[in-house]
C-alpha cells in the first residue's frame, strides 16, 4: 500500500514538474519577481534640471564665465573677513598677501605670478576671477576642489578690495 501511495506522489509531482505554465510556489521571492532593468538603463529619470556630475556646470571656458556670471554675495565686512582669511590660507603663497605677486614660496616653484592688482587684471569681470580660482591656470594649480563657490566668490570680493587700495 506505502509504495502505491509513493510511486502515486511520485507520478503527481513529475506532471507537476514537467508543465512549465505553472509558476511553482516561491519562498521569499523578493528578487527573482523584480523588475527587470536592462544594462545601462536607469530605473529613474533625473529629476528636472538636474546635472549630471561629470558637467561643467559652470559656463565652458574663461571668456563664458566673464559673460555670464556675478558674484551672488552682498558686498559686506563678513564676506570680505572670510575672503581675506581664504585669501590667506589659499593665494598667498605664491599671490604675495597683497596681491602683488610677491612669493613666499622658495625660487624653486616655476614662475612667479603677474600682480593681479594691477590695471590689466582690473578691468576683468567678477567671473574671470571665479574660474581662474576654480579650474586654475597653466601653472596655477586649481581650487575649485578644495573651496566651495560662495568661498571662491569671497575670495573674489577680497582680491577687488586689495585692487582698489
Ligand atoms: C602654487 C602657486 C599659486 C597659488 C597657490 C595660487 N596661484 Fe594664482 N597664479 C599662479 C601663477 C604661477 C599664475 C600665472 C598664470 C599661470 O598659471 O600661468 C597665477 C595666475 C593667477 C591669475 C591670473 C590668471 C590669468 O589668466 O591671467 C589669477 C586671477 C589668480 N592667479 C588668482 C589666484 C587666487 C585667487 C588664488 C587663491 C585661491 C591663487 N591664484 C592661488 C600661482 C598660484
Amino acid at each position: 500500500m506505502n509504495k502505491i501511495i509513493i510511486i502515486g506522489c511520485l507520478a503527481v509531482m513529475s506532471l507537476v514538474g514537467c508543465d512549465k505554465r505553472i509558476t511553482k510556489l516561491q519562498y521569499a521571492p523578493d528578487m527573482a519577481d523584480s523588475a527587470t532593468i536592462k544594462s545601462q538603463e536607469s530605473i529613474l529619470l533625473p529629476p528636472e534640471n538636474a546635472i549630471a556630475m561629470s558637467q561643467h556646470i559652470y559656463p565652458q571656458d574663461v571668456l563664458d564665465a566673464e559673460k555670464a556670471l556675478k558674484n551672488p554675495l552682498e558686498l559686506n565686512t563678513r564676506n570680505l573677513q572670510a575672503g581675506k582669511k581664504l585669501w590667506g590660507i589659499y593665494c598667498a603663497v605664491c599671490h604675495g598677501q597683497q596681491g602683488k605677486g610677491k612669493m613666499t614660496l622658495t625660487s624653486a616653484y616655476a614662475a612667479a605670478p603677474p600682480d593681479i592688482t594691477g590695471d590689466a587684471y582690473k578691468s576683468r569681470k567678477d567671473g574671470f576671477f571665479f574660474y581662474r580660482i576654480t579650474y586654475g591656470a597653466a601653472l596655477m594649480p586649481a581650487y575649485g576642489h578644495s573651496t566651495d563657490h560662495f568661498e571662491r566668490w569671497q575670495i573674489v570680493q577680497y582680491l577687488r578690495s586689495l585692487q582698489n587700495q
